[in-house]
């Protein structure tokens, strides 16, 4: 099939000196549900179930089985079917005919690519080929490197006695655990039967049983339909503990009592989604708290949100996390972005309902100032992404899906939603969730698609203060149209105000009301200090303030950057600490930038992160490996 190429190519988050503004190449109706980041030719079939028959293997650091793909013929003359994978070694293909037996099959594996993988070509015999529905089994085995898994040993997890895996699918990395179609626009219901030691507990994004024997042979069923990069699985020394009728929580037993605790809020939250967003499809809500070396704050997996221990503070303060994941049941897992280009119809969304949540569990003014830092992020990526990437909605074909524009999916996305409610009031924006989650549930739809309903169904009404055309600009060009609506938050202000104030003596530290402030106002605080204060009042601050001793992984990650930027050397061995506590990508990446970056200690942060690299995910690890070598680059 003939591909257009259409847009410049534009890789990865680059940085870029955004002083130009580029003009977006316009948009080609022919390309816009294309997925470029995918070998699958959903053209000529498309997968609705698929069964997985695994065995865990932790000597071998491999998983080994079988999958078997029921796929739907679209296209009646294909002769070959292609599927993603990534590093497996497949050992033996073969359909099952309508009669029952199973027929041998060739195949071969395609030309490898950096960022995609290997394409899996399967001969389909001849006598299959009048079959409307296909069933290819597929035997083989993971990679030790598969790029969705990792293999901790045990003095990687909080009890140090067990190991533990668990799979991180999205973007495109499923395909490095299944052979299938690894693109969200094919979605699918699954069956999985995965053996591990008997000792260990299996979880999947499916039906969990929080009674389940623990015999080594667990059996999942996911009877509603998923995008590929919601396949997720995690094994290890996991037990449960519940929070409310329909939602709890799975950690190894020595971060149980301290999860249940955090996340106590889990089942109000959920009750308080169904009423803003519709009915929660999936049955029951479970959160699973991982080892430190989870490179995410959270992944949504469905029925299943992997969360990061870093949320851990003991004050419920991070708990946005998981009102982010829980609102992925609605914008992304039941409405899913066709392509990863559309990615903010899942990020976007979700900032946007996830801070809806906020506002009726804890207050306007918590959910303000959790805005208020997230704008302040976005302006902070708009200073480095590349213009064109800067659109909602931008031209996308090369450079890697997992990170090619920051953050400008979740801020800008929640951004421009929290716009269209302004333009029409809150009570209809509401009804417009409503109808927009039960038109297209369980659909993959594209920003047009998007863009033509919300013409239709808002923008068109009489009292909507927006246009089409605004709407566009939102979608397709860089920065922030000038009637965007800033957020602000009167605590944050406050907070900002006395940051400047004790930065230039005119108060005390002891006049600072640091009690009566939120963990959220103490990160805009650090954030607002003086460029140039001097190391005595940095100091005075810490004893003051503890900051170099926090439990908070944000306020910690905050501190941090600001210690290292300013070369306040008395805190850097707490700042290695906290590099050694954390394996979250947004709280350690950041601080070995700022190191690498402030002119002095490129050197030391090398040195910092070989001794932290074994506790870190591979994801994180590349990505910190990035941010020496751009370092280095403009260095010399
Ligand atoms: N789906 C994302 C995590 C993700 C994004 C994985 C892109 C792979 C590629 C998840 O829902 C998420 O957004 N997590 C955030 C949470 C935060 C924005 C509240 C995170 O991990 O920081
Ligand atoms: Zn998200």
């Amino acid at each position: 099939m003939h591909r257009k190429i259409v847009f410049l190519i534009v890789t990865s988050l680059t940085t870029f000196a955004c002083t130009q503004r580029e003009t977006p190449a316009p948009i080609d109706d022919s390309s816009l549900a294309r997925d470029y980041f995918t070998f699958a030719d959903t053209d000529r079939f498309v997968t609705d179930h698929l069964d997985l028959n695994l065995t865990v293997n932790f000597e071998s650091e491999q998983l080994h089985g079988s999958a078997t793909l029921t796929m739907r013929r679209i296209d009646p003359d294909a002769a070959e079917i292609v599927l993603d994978t990534r590093d497996l070694t497949i050992e033996n293909a073969s359909f099952s005919s309508n009669s029952g037996e199973s027929v041998g099959a060739d195949f071969r594996l395609g030309q490898t690519h950096d960022v995609m993988g290997t394409p899996l070509i399967v001969s389909i015999p001849p006598a299959l080929h009048t079959e409307p529905d296909i069933v290819l089994t597929l035997q083989y085995r993971t990679s030790p490197q598969a790029t969705a898994l990792q293999w901790l040993p045990p003095e990687l997890t909080a009890g140090g006695e067990h190991p533990f895996l668990f799979s991180q699918s999205q973007a495109i990395h499923a395909r490095s655990w299944v052979p299938l179609q690894d693109t969200p626009a094919v979605r699918i219901t699954y069956n999985a039967t995965i053996r591990t030691p008997p000792e260990l507990l299996a979880v999947m994004s499916a039906n969990n049983d929080p009674g389940a024997e623990r015999d080594g042979i667990y059996e999942f069923e996911m009877p509603q339909r998923i995008p590929s990069y919601l396949l997720a699985l995690a094994v290890g020394n996991i037990y449960f503990a519940p929070i409310g009728e329909q939602t709890g929580v799975y950690s190894e037993p020595e971060t149980l009592e301290a999860s249940a605790f955090e996340f106590a809020d889990t089942q109000t939250m959920l009750e308080t989604a169904e009423t803003m967003f519709g009915p929660y499809q999936w049955g029951r809500y479970d959160l699973l708290i991982l080892p430190p070396s989870f490179p995410f704050g959270g992944m949504e997996n469905p029925r299943l949100s992997f969360l990061t221990p870093s949320l851990l503070a003991g004050d419920r303060s991070l708990v946005a996390v998981v009102a982010h994941e829980l609102a992925h049941s609605w914008s992304g897992n039941l409405v899913t972005n066709a392509t990863w280009r559309d990615g903010w119809l899942n990020e976007g969304w979700t900032s946007y309902l996830e801070s809806r949540l906020m506002e009726v569990i804890y207050s306007k003014e918590r959910a303000a100032e959790e805005n208020v830092l997230g704008y302040r992020e976005l302006l902070l990526d708009f200073e480095v992404v590349n213009p064109v990437l800067q659109a909602l909605a931008p031209p996308f074909e090369t450079g890697d899906p997992d990170d090619f524009q920051g953050t400008i999916h979740y801020h800008k996305g929640n951004l421009f939603l929290q716009y269209l409610e302004n333009a029409v009031g809150r009570e209809a924006f509401d009804e417009f969730i409503g109808r927009y989650f039960n038109d297209f549930a369980f659909g993959t739809i594209t920003s047009e698609v998007f863009l033509d309903y919300l013409d239709e169904k808002l923008l068109s009404l009489p009292e909507s203060k927006v246009n089409r055309a605004q709407a566009e600009q939102w979608l397709y060009k860089p920065g922030l149209p000038d009637d965007a609506l800033i957020p602000s938050s009167d605590t944050l202000d406050q907070a900002a105000a006395m940051a400047v104030t004790w930065s230039s003596g005119e108060i005390d530290i002891t006049d600072i009301p640091v009690s009566d402030w939120s963990p959220q106002a103490m990160m805009h605080f650090i954030n607002s200090l003086d460029a140039d204060l001097s190391t005595e009042k940095l100091g005075e601050l810490d004893v003051a303030l503890g900051f170099s001793d926090t439990r908070n992984a944000e306020i910690g990650r905050t501190w941090f950057i600001q210690v290292a930027q300013r070369q306040y050397r008395p805190a850097y061995e707490k700042l290695e600490q906290h590099l050694r506590r954390y394996g979250r990508t947004r709280l350690v990446r950041p601080v070995y930038k700022a190191l690498a970056e402030n002119g002095s200690d490129l050197e030391l942060a090398r040195e910092m992160f070989a001794r932290a690299r074994s506790m870190y995910h591979p994801l994180t690890i590349a990505s910190i490996e990035l941010v020496f070598k751009r370092a280095e680059e403009n260095d010399g």
